[in-house]
C-alpha cells in the first residue's frame, strides 16, 4: 500500500521491497548466504524467528490448546505430536510418495537449467518489420509478475539482432503453459534462457523426496527419506494415540515440522522453498460424518487466517479443486489462497484441506500388516477404519503472507517502510525509549523494561533522535513504543506512540500492564 501522493508500486516493486526489507531487519536471510547460497533454502534471523514462533503459537493455540467448538457446540478433542523427521522408508512406500510424489520437469539442452514443465509460460510474439508482420517465435519464461516484462525484453533483443523493427506487445493473456501445448507446439518453443527454438525436452516425471542412508553402508537396503510432510508420522502413531489418549471419535492429531521436497524450480522468495515447515492436523471420523467435517475445516481455517492472523479479506479466497487437480489421496480438496505480491491479480496457495478418505489408514494397516480398525464401544463395537479430513498449512508460507500483508509503503512518513503486523503476531512487541539519554529518564526507562520484558518481547534504545527510534520499530512492526520523557519523573506517567498512526497517549506508568494486556490480544 502506498498512502501518500506518490505512484503506487508495482506488485514486483513491492515484492522486491518485502525481500529487501526482511534481509535488512533480519527476518530472512538466504541460507549459507558467505558461500554463495543455496538455492531453494533460507534461514530466519531474530526477528524472523519470532514472528514464525508466534504464528506457529497461534496455530497451536487453535488446535490443540483450545481447539474450535463443533458444530453441536462441544469442543473438538485434538491432542499433539512431535514425530521423527526420517520413519520407515516402507512409509513412503504405503503412501504413495514412492510412485507418485513428482512434478513435470523439462531440461534445456542448450543453457543446461531444468524447470518445472507448468511453471513454463509459452506465448507466440509478433513484430512489424519492413511493413510486414513477423512471426519471432513463440517465447518462453517461468510464470511470476514479471514474466511480461521478460518476455518483451528477450523479444527486444531478438529484434535487434534481427536488424530492428516493432515489437507488437506479447498479449499475455493468450500465453500457455509449457504442459498445455501438444508435443509438437512444445518442440517449437524458445528457452526461457536461450534464443533458438526446440531445445526444452519433453516434460518427464521427477520425485520430490530427498533421500539419505541410515547407517554405514551407504546402499539401497539403507536409503530412507526426508519426510515430504508431517501428515504421515500423524497416520503411523494413530495406533499409538488411541491406545494411550483416551480419544474417541471423532478426534485429531496436530503436529508442526520440517518437510522437505526437492523443488524443480524453487522460487518466489520463501513460497516455494526445499526445506520448509507445516502446520497439519489430521482429523479422524465416522466414514458418514466426512462430509460435514469437511466443510467445517474449510471454513474454519478461512476465519482462522482472517480473524487469528488478521489477513486483508480481500486477499483471501477458498478454491474447491476440479477432480482432475485431485492429489492421489484425496476425495475433495479446497485451498485457503492468498494474493500475494508475484501472483497478482491471481492468488496462491497458503492451505490446504483435504478430505483423504481412508486412503492412508488402508495402506499403512494393509503395508504394516496391522489392524488399525476403530471400535466404537458406545455404538455396539462397531469397527471401521475412520476417514480423515486433513487442514495442512505452511508455516513458511505463513510468514509470507504475513509480511506481505503488512508491508506498507509510505514516503511521507519518517518510516518510509514499516510493517503493519497485528500486535499478538508482531516479533517484537514493546520499544522502550528514554527521550533523552540523562536527567534520570534512562533510569526509569530501564525500570520499565526490566519489568515489561516479563511478559512481552521488548526492545529497550536510548540511541540516536527519538523519530529514528521510532522509524527502527515501525520497520519491525513493534506496535507500540514506550517512551520516558520529563514529566514521566514528575508525573510517573510515560507516553504510548501508536505504530499505525504515529498519535501518542499519555498514560500512567502504573497502568502499563492493563493497557498493554488488552491492547496486545
Ligand atoms: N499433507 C498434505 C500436504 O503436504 P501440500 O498442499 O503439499 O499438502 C501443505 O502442502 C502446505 O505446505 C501448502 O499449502 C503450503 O503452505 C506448504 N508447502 C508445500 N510445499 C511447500 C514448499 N515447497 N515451500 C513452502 N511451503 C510449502
Amino acid at each position: 500500500m502506498t498512502t501518500n501522493d506518490s505512484p503506487p508500486l508495482t506488485a514486483s516493486q513491492r515484492m522486491a521491497n518485502i525481500v529487501a526489507l526482511a534481509k535488512r531487519r533480519g527476518f530472512v536471510f538466504p541460507a549459507s548466504e558467505i558461500y554463495g547460497g543455496l538455492n531453494g533454502f533460507w534461514d530466519f534471523g531474530p526477528l524472523g524467528v519470532l514472528l514464525k514462533n508466534n504464528i506457529r503459537d497461534a496455530w497451536w493455540q487453535a488446535m490443540v490448546t483450545c481447539p474450535p467448538l463443533g458444530p453441536d457446540g462441544t469442543p473438538l478433542s485434538i491432542v499433539g505430536l512431535d514425530s521423527a523427521i526420517i520413519q520407515n522408508p516402507q512409509t513412503w512406500v504405503a503412501s504413495g510418495h514412492v510412485a507418485g510424489f513428482a512434478d513435470l520437469m523439462s531440461d534445456c539442452r542448450e543453457s543446461k537449467n531444468r524447470y518445472r514443465a507448468d511453471h513454463i509460460v509459452c506465448v507466440a510474439v509478433l513484430a512489424e518489420r519492413g511493413g510486414a508482420v513477423q512471426n519471432l517465435g513463440v517465447l518462453s519464461t517461468l510464470d511470476g509478475t514479471d514474466a511480461a516484462e521478460k518476455i518483451t525484453a528477450k523479444a527486444q533483443k531478438m529484434l535487434r539482432k534481427l536488424g530492428g523493427g516493432t515489437l507488437i506487445p506479447p498479449d499475455m493473456h493468450t500465453a500457455k503453459a509449457f504442459t498445455e501445448l501438444s508435443e509438437a507446439e512444445r518442440a517449437a518453443v524458445i528457452g526461457p534462457d536461450v534464443e533458438n527454438p526446440g531445445t526444452l525436452t519433453e516434460p518427464r516425471a521427477f520425485n520430490l523426496m530427498f533421500s539419505t542412508h541410515v547407517g554405514v553402508f551407504q546402499n539401497e537396503a539403507n536409503k530412507a527419506y526426508l519426510r515430504p510432510e508431517t501428515a504421515q508420522g500423524i497416520f503411523l502413531n494413530y495406533k499409538n494415540v488411541l491406545d494411550t489418549a483416551r480419544v474417541k471419535m471423532p478426534f485429531g492429531i496436530a503436529q508442526v515440522g520440517k518437510a522437505f521436497r526437492n523443488e524443480v524450480t524453487p522460487r518466489n522468495f520463501i513460497f516455494r522453498t526445499r526445506e520448509f515447515e507445516q502446520m497439519e492436523m489430521e482429523f479422524f471420523c465416522p466414514p458418514e460424518q466426512a462430509g460435514q467435517w469437511y466443510e467445517f475445516w474449510v471454513e474454519t481455517r478461512l476465519r482462522w487466517w482472517r480473524e487469528a492472523i488478521g489477513l486483508t479479506p480481500a486477499k483471501l479466497q477458498r478454491r474447491d479443486h476440479a477432480s482432475d487437480e485431485l492429489s492421489h489421496y484425496s476425495t475433495a480438496c479446497a485451498d485457503v489462497e492468498y494474493r500475494y505480491p508475484f501472483s497478482e491479480p491471481k492468488f496462491g496457495e497458503l492451505e490446504g484441506i483435504a478430505h483423504r478418505g481412508n486412503y492412508d489408514l488402508t495402506q499403512h494397516a494393509a503395508s504394516s500388516k496391522t489392524n488399525l480398525d476403530y471400535i466404537d464401544q458406545e455404538n455396539g463395537n462397531r469397527r471401521y477404519l475412520p476417514h480423515v479430513i486433513e487442514p495442512a498449512s505452511g508455516l513458511t508460507r505463513a510468514v509470507l503472507a504475513v509480511l506481505c500483508d503488512a508491508y506498507q509503503h509510505d514516503a511521507s512518513r519518517a518510516s518510509p517502510e514499516w510493517l503493519k503486523i497485528k500486535p499478538s503476531l508482531a516479533p517484537v512487541k514493546l520499544g522502550i525509549f528514554p527521550l533523552v539519554n540523562k536527567d534520570g529518564m534512562p533510569e526509569m526507562a530501564e525500570k520499565l523494561y526490566l519489568a515489561l520484558r516479563q511478559n512481552h518481547t521488548s526492545q529497550y534504545d536510548a540511541k540516536q533522535s527519538i523519530g529514528k527510534r521510532y522509524a527502527r520499530m515501525d520497520e519491525a512492526g513493534t506496535p507500540f513504543c514506550i517512551t520516558v520523557d520529563g514529566e514521566s519523573l514528575t508525573h510517573h506517567t510515560v507516553t504510548i506512540r501508536h505504530r499505525d498512526t504515529g498519535t501518542q497517549e499519555r498514560v500512567d506508568a502504573s497502568q502499563l500492564k492493563p493497557w498493554l494486556a488488552a491492547a496486545l490480544q
